[in-house]
């Protein structure tokens, strides 16, 4: 089994008022197998065992399927893998005496929490504003009782891919979260039973996504590169068709209320 040393510039950040700076560690022994939280939990068994305070970072499943994880790794969110979490990439894909920068999601609405753990709530705001359907669920229903098409059912499947893990969102030159927020509407409202709501579910979460501070889509495709499910942003332009087409529809109705037309 082969081992390599690394130098890793890491960003520790005692709170989220306090300043930050890089802090230089070498982890020596690092097996090619582990992945990369691996890599720094032995990073931090060394601090403690030297009674410094140990890096703080998100994880959780570490299988790539909860949206937990996720460190900016060379200037890259989730790192050099093409559609790797953080905890799925391993240390094979470094080399022996490489020096790493390791640094947390950077955007405004994603503040520092501590070291490499930010704050993500803005997200899950906006799914509170409208990534749900109103309906009594009750027992399962009929399994061919609500006939899907085949084209839906895949662009749902798609979209539902998305983990929330704000790469997307530390990816893009303008921290703009329209990937995202464009997944969560498009899992909903390509389903039929999203459709009743589908309208005002794309205005309320585009509204609430302002609300956060998350900038505007300017087309970098920064973050269909950087997402480790590789959610396309063909679902950003469909959420712009809905929400077009929800805004017109919204003035035909208040038109036609003032001038008493029907
Ligand atoms: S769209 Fe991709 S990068 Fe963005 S939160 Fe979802 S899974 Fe993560
Ligand atoms: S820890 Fe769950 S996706 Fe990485």
């Amino acid at each position: 089994m082969s081992t390599m040393n690394l130098v890793l510039h890491v960003w520790r950040q005692p709170a989220a008022d306090k300043p930050g700076k890089f802090e230089r560690y070498e982890v020596k022994g690092v097996s090619e197998h582990q992945s990369f939280l691996e890599m720094l939990d032995l990073l931090n068994e060394r601090l403690v065992e030297q009674g410094i305070e140990p890096v703080a970072f998100d994880s959780d499943c570490r299988e790539g399927i909860c949206g937990t994880c996720g460190v900016v790794i060379d200037g890259r969110p989730h790192g050099p893998q093409r559609a790797t979490t953080t905890c799925q990439l391993h240390m094979r894909h470094f080399k022996d005496g490489d020096e790493l920068t390791i640094e947390p999601w950077r955007a405004k609405a994603f503040p520092v929490i501590r070291d490499l753990v930010v704050d993500r709530g803005a997200l899950d705001r906006i799914i509170q504003s409208g990534g749900y359907i109103s309906i009594r669920a009750g027992s399962a229903p009929e399994a061919n009782g609500l006939p899907v098409s085949k084209e839906c059912a895949d662009l749902a499947m798609d979209a539902a891919a998305c983990i929330g893990c704000g790469a997307c969102v530390a990816s893009c030159p303008n921290a703009s979260a329209m990937l995202f927020t464009s997944a969560k509407i498009g899992h909903l409202n390509n389903l039929p039973q999203g459709e009743a709501e589908a309208a005002g579910r794309v205005r309320s979460m585009v509204i609430q996504m302002e609300a956060e501070g998350f900038g505007h889509c300017t087309n970098h495709l920064e973050c269909e590169a950087a997402c480790p499910k590789q959610i396309s942003t063909d679902f950003i332009a469909q959420m712009n068709r809905q929400l077009f087409g929800s805004m017109l529809g919204a003035k035909k109705a208040v038109t036609a209320r003032n001038t008493g037309s029907k």
